[in-house]
């Protein structure tokens, strides 16, 4: 799919669903405050199905599969319908199996030498992770520099809330943002739609006022 079309919305909502029948209820309560994309994380033993669900159930959704560590979850993940994916780390395996599928995917990267690998194997869209504990806005500005010119774009992630949000948005080389803060794991758990949408929608409202 075309990544320009969900990250036009600048941000990536990261969850881990225990349960796979709370995927769609999820994601009815990040549409509900406004956002359409979603990274279904690959730690739990039903975020394959959830993707499935979300996929099945709400069109309007961006649905990405997280913490690809392998080839075969790469497979796994666009089998489920995952329209992208995302790796914490930059694996050749992993991103040999997306190029083979045209799956959009985007590796971890935290120093320029795994920036200079990305762009050697051809990925140009990264994950920007660990970002608050590797330096935050600091770091990633001091990163972009020297790559300003090869259409390198990131997405940090790690650490972001909606209070540093803008400061990584004012980022010219930041296409989008990752975070979990608003669908903690412990809210998906309780089932607390009603938070996940406010806080969604306050996330949503921080980004419409960094344009
Ligand atoms: C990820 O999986 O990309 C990060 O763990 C999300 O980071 P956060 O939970 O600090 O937002």
């Amino acid at each position: 799919m075309d990544t320009q079309a969900f990250l036009k919305q600048r941000l990536i909502c990261v969850a881990v669903i225990d349960q796979a029948e709370d995927g769609v209820p999820l994601m009815e309560a990040l549409l509900s405050g406004g956002l359409e994309v979603i990274e279904v994380t690959f730690r739990t033993a039903g975020a394959a199905e959830a993707i499935r669900r979300i996929r099945q159930s709400l069109p309007a959704a961006h649905v990405g599969a997280g913490t690809l560590l392998t080839a075969d979850q790469v497979k796994q993940a666009i089998d489920a319908g995952a329209q992208f994916g995302v790796s914490p780390g930059l694996s050749e395996g992993v991103l040999k199996a997306a190029h083979e599928h045209r799956f959009p995917l985007f590796p971890g990267v935290i120093t320029p030498t795994e920036v200079m690998r990305a762009l050697d194997l051809g990925a140009k869209q990264l994950k920007f992770f660990p970002a608050e504990a590797a330096g935050g806005v600091n770091m990633l500005k001091s990163l972009a520099g020297p790559f300003g010119h090869t259409g390198v774009r990131f997405v940090p992630t790690g650490g972001i809330t909606a209070a540093n949000l803008p400061n990584y948005l004012a980022i010219p080389q930041v296409a989008a943002v990752g975070g979990s803060w608003m669908a903690e794991r412990k809210l998906v758990a309780e089932k607390n739609w009603s938070k996940i949408t406010s806080l969604t929608a306050e996330a949503m409202h921080v980004i419409a006022q960094a344009k």
